[in-house]
C-alpha cells in the first residue's frame, strides 16, 4: 500500500499549534510542503532548550531527512527568507539539496510592505489588524497580473520591466493618496538581482518535482499557514488575510490533483485565539481571558501583540471541518485550561431570536450573534507529563470528549504541553 498524503490545517483563526504538530508528524512524511501565505505565518516548535520559531520555512525543516518545498501559492519575502537560512545555519541545520522553492511562488517587494502599512493607516478604526509584511499587496499583484514571480528575479531585463511596470500605479498612489515617499526602479533592481542569483539553486517546479516522487512511493504532508477563519473566501471577511488557507486551495498551492490526498488533519485548540481585528463571538474581554492568555503565552510569534482568549466554538470547529473535508483533528494547549473552574464551550449562535450553527452570512450581523453555550465542569492540576488519555483528569476527558462528539470529528492528537513528548496519541494518522 501506498504511503499517504496528507493534508494540515488551522480549523481557527490561526495559531492553533500547527508547528508543534507537523513537526511530529514530519517524521512520517518524506516531503513537507507549505501552500498559501508568507511571514505572516509564525510557527513556533519546542525542542529541547529550542524555541524556534519559522515563518516561511516549512517547520519540518528541523528533521534533516526530509525534504522541505514552498509551494507556488507562496509569496516570498526574500529579505525573511535568507534571514531565516541563515538562522538554521547557525543552529547547524543543513537544507543542502532538501529545500526548494517553486519558481512560480510571488515575490514580496519592499513596495508592498510600505503599501500594507499606509492602506491600514488609511482604514483607520476600520483596519484589519495585518501582520503589515505586505502580503495582501503581493497576492494582489499577483491576482493583478503584476507580479514578480521568484523566476523573474533571475533575469535584469524582466525584472526591470516588472518592477517598472507595478510601480507606475502605486508611486501614483503613494505620492497622492497617501502621503509617501515614492519608489525608484533603479534603487531596487540590484538587490533583488542579487535575491536572484542567491535563490536561484533552490528554484523547482513543485508541481513536477513532488509528482514525480510520488510516482516512486515518496509522501507528502501539506502545511497550511493561518487558519481557516482567516481564509479570503470562508473566513470572517473582511477580517481575513489574502489568501485560500483551507486545505482544498493546498493543491492548487503546490501542483498537486486532488485524487492524491488521504486524510485531512485539522487542528484546533481546546480554547479559541485570534490576533488582529474582527469577529470574535466567544472572546473573553474581562479576567478569564487574562488568565488563558498569561498561562498560554498567547502572544502572537510575528508581530508580539497580544492574542484575544475565549471559549471552544463547535460553531467554527464543524464548519472547519466541513470547509477542509477534515478527517481527523488534533487538539492542543488542552493544559492551559487547568485550574479554571468552570470552562464554556459555545453550541451555537442566538440571532434575532433563533439559533444558528453557522458563521452570520452578512458581516453586519457579526456582533448581533450572540454565543450560546454549555457549561462544564472544570479541573486543576498539572497536566502536562500525563501520557495516556485514561490518566487525564476525568473533568478533562468529559470535556474532550464532549467536543468530539459536538463537533463530530475524531481527535488523533492531544498536546498537553510545548515539547515533543506533551502528547497524547490517540488515534494513529499515517
Ligand atoms: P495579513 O495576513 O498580514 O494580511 O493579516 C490579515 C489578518 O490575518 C490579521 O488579522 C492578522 O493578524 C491575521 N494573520 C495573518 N497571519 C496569521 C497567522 O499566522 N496567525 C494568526 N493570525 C494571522
Ligand atoms: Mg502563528
Amino acid at each position: 500500500m501506498r504511503k499517504k498524503n496528507i493534508i494540515v490545517v488551522g480549523l481557527q483563526w490561526g495559531d492553533e499549534g500547527k508547528g508543534k504538530i507537523v513537526d511530529l508528524l514530519a517524521k512520517d512524511a518524506d516531503i513537507v510542503a507549505r501552500y498559501q501565505g508568507g511571514n505572516n505565518a509564525g510557527h513556533t516548535v519546542v525542542s529541547g532548550d529550542l524555541s524556534l520559531v519559522f515563518r516561511l520555512v516549512p517547520s519540518g525543516i528541523l528533521n534533516e531527512e526530509k525534504i522541505c518545498i514552498l509551494g507556488n501559492g507562496v509569496v516570498i519575502d526574500p529579505v525573511v527568507l535568507f534571514q531565516e537560512l541563515e538562522d538554521l545555519k547557525a543552529i547547524g541545520i543543513n537544507i543542502k539539496g532538501r529545500f526548494f522553492i517553486s519558481y512560480k511562488s510571488h515575490i514580496i517587494m519592499p513596495y508592498h510592505k510600505r503599501l500594507d502599512i499606509a492602506r491600514e493607516r488609511l482604514r483607520g478604526a476600520g483596519m484589519i489588524g495585518t501582520t503589515g509584511r505586505g502580503i495582501g499587496p503581493a497576492y494582489e499583484d499577483k491576482v493583478a497580473r503584476l507580479g514578480i514571480r521568484a523566476v523573474d528575479l533571475i533575469n535584469r531585463d524582466l525584472l526591470y520591466k516588472k518592477i517598472v511596470l507595478s510601480l507606475k500605479e502605486k508611486n501614483h498612489l503613494f505620492k497622492n493618496v497617501l502621503g509617501e515617499d515614492v519608489f525608484n526602479p533603479d534603487d531596487l533592481i540590484e538587490e533583488y538581482l542579487n535575491y536572484g542569483g542567491k535563490i536561484q539553486e533552490f528554484l523547482i517546479d513543485s508541481s513536477i518535482f513532488i509528482n514525480e516522487r510520488l510516482d516512486k512511493g515518496f509522501n507528502v504532508m501539506l502545511e497550511g499557514a493561518q487558519g481557516t477563519f482567516l481564509d479570503v473566501d470562508h473566513g470572517t471577511y473582511p477580517y481575513v488575510t489574502s489568501s485560500n488557507t483551507v486545505g482544498g486551495s493546498a493543491l492548487s498551492g503546490i501542483g498537486l490533483g486532488p485524487t492524491k490526498i488521504d486524510e485531512v488533519i485539522g487542528i484546533t485548540k481546546a480554547y479559541t485565539t485570534r490576533v488582529g481585528e474582527g469577529y470574535f463571538p466567544t472572546e473573553l474581554k474581562g479576567e478569564e481571558g487574562r488568565v488563558i492568555r498569561d498561562k498560554g503565552e498567547e502572544f502572537g510569534s510575528v508581530t508580539g501583540r497580544p492574542r484575544r482568549c475565549g471559549w471552544f466554538d463547535v460553531n467554527l470547529i464543524k464548519e472547519a471541518g466541513r470547509l477542509n473535508g477534515a478527517t481527523g483533528m488534533a487538539v492542543t494547549k488542552l493544559d492551559v485550561l487547568s485550574g479554571l473552574g468552570k470552562i464554556n464551550i459555545c453550541t451555537g449562535y442566538m440571532l434575532n431570536g433563533s439559533v444558528i450553527n453557522h458563521l452570520p452570512f452578512s458581516s453586519a450581523d457579526y456582533d448581533k450573534a450572540i454565543p450560546v453555550y454549555e457549561e462544564m465542569e472544570g479541573w486543576s492540576g498539572d497536566i502536562s507529563s500525563i501520557k495516556s488519555f485514561k490518566d487525564l483528569p476525568v473533568n478533562s476527558q468529559k470535556y474532550i470528549l464532549r467536543i468530539e462528539d459536538l463537533t463530530g470529528l475524531r481527535i488523533n492528537m492531544l498536546s498537553v504541553g510545548k515539547e515533543r513528548m506533551q502528547t497524547i496519541n490517540l488515534k494513529n494518522i499515517f
